[in-house]
């Protein structure tokens, strides 16, 4: 079986590192650390991912981030013929858009933090400030993709004032901002579930937690995701069989319902709230960095789960070990806000069991340099968490460039 993995990051060196043990794979455009051969065409140029496709004939595409997804690479190669693994371009909708979510979440019975859909700033105002005097606190978010970033956690109304401001007035994340979302805060530990789908039905694969802020001890801004780890022991198989019931399935039969193919990831990001799960989001995609988590955990047969997926088939079972996998990511000095390129990174020695991937490197004159905000994630195996995460720490203190920065705390707190 030939595998064609569409992107450059973390999660697609995951998928490219696991999917080798068991098929041919290829990458477009691919990064620096891929150990297959890559394509130099970009994620969201559909007409050269259809021809290169043409050219390469793979068996499956893999697709991993959800820009290509959002406009519609899904579609145009399943039109032309191609096994994809990756929504088309309406379930896509889920993560474009938190307005299109949180209206499919109300139909679909899914718990979730009450809110409201603003595109005035003034009428968003009003309706934060009746939730500070009814007592809670909220978030705003922007409604479009924002990378992660678009998240503000406001602990006071003055708070909220200053989030809709910058990003409904002033425009911090553009046209995504222009509409949000505002919810009640909710409380409680928080974990990632990806479930692949093929249309109506569903396998979950092993729950990660994701660690979203910046800065040890869960402060500092919101970011793409700073390290994982897998499994959670605290969620017990009640919460997770809740889990699927209450968020996963009423969302697949809403969108089987909706007239909606959906074969890809399913992504929920759950919340415990006194002992039940509230859904925080759904995604489209597999998670960066929970998959860099998750593949090191899984058996074989994962290019025939998801091949199963993409055609719209029975899924066969998702073998997992019961080995405990932690990420840790290497992110440049002021992510996620600006940050550098271009520093030449030193790579040592990895302790076995650790594998490096990469996130944002590049390579310059045969150098390798940093390319982007997370630039490499650091991935242990080991028989408990406290030896992974040992393990991941001492892989962790083999890489250098400057200013490279990580969470000292993950898979040690919460
Ligand atoms: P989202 O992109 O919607 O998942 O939000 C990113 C992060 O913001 C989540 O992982 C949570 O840590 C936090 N967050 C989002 N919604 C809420 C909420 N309603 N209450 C508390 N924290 C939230
Ligand atoms: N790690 C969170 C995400 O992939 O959205």
């Amino acid at each position: 079986m030939r595998i064609l993995v569409v992107g450059s990051g973390g999660r697609e060196h995951a998928l490219v590192w696991k999917l080798s043990q068991e098929a041919e794979v290829i990458a477009a455009p691919g990064n620096p650390g891929m150990d297959c051969e890559c394509f130099d065409v970009s994620a969201t140029d559909l007409v050269g991912m259809e021809s290169l496709c043409q050219r390469l004939a793979p068996d499956l595409v893999v697709v991993g981030p959800e820009d290509p997804l959002v406009a519609g690479l899904g579609d145009r190669l399943r039109t032309a013929g191609f096994n994809v693994f990756g929504p088309n371009a309406d379930g896509a909708q889920l993560e474009a858009s938190k307005a299109f979510s949180k209206e499919m979440m109300l139909r679909a019975g899914v718990p979730t933090a009450s809110s409201g859909t603003f595109t005035d700033p003034e009428e968003a105002l009003a309706y934060s400030s009746e939730r500070f005097e009814a007592g809670f606190q909220v978030v705003v978010k922007a409604s479009g993709n924002a990378l992660g970033k678009g998240v503000v956690i406001c602990l006071t109304l003055d708070e909220a004032e200053d989030a809709i401001a910058e990003m409904m007035i002033e425009g911090a994340f553009g046209e995504a901002g222009r509409t949000v979302v505002i919810e009640d805060r909710l409380i409680g530990r928080e974990f990632s579930l990806l479930t692949i789908v093929s249309d109506g039905q569903f396998a979950s694969l092993p729950v990660a937690r994701d660690y979203k802020r910046a800065l040890d001890g869960d402060r500092g801004p919101n970011t793409g995701g700073m390290g994982t780890y897998s499994p959670c022991d605290w969620i017990s198989p009640r919460l997770l069989a809740e889990t699927e019931a209450r968020i996963v399935q009423p969302m697949v039969n809403q969108m089987v319902s909706d007239g909606i193919s959906y074969r890809g990831v399913l992504f929920s990001g759950i919340m415990v709230v006194n002992g039940s799960p509230m859904c925080l989001e759904y995604n489209v995609r597999f998670g960066d960095p929970e998959t860099q988590s998750v593949v090191r955990r899984l058996g074989f047969g994962f290019g025939e789960v998801l091949m199963a997926a993409a055609k719209g088939e029975p899924l066969p079972a998702v073998e997992a070990s019961s080995d405990a996998a932690v990420t840790v990511v290497v992110a440049s000095a002021g992510y996620p806000g600006s940050i550098k390129k271009g520093l030449p990174i030193q790579l040592e020695e990895m302790p076995e069991g650790v594998v490096v991937y990469h996130a944002g490197t590049k390579l310059s004159e045969s150098q390798l340099v940093t390319n982007g905000g997370r630039v490499l994630a650091v991935s242990a195996i080991g028989k408990d968490l406290d030896e992974a995460r040992e393990l991941a720490y001492r892989g962790v203190a083999q890489v250098r460039f400057d200013g490279a920065f990580f969470r000292k705390d993950i898979a040690s707190i919460g």
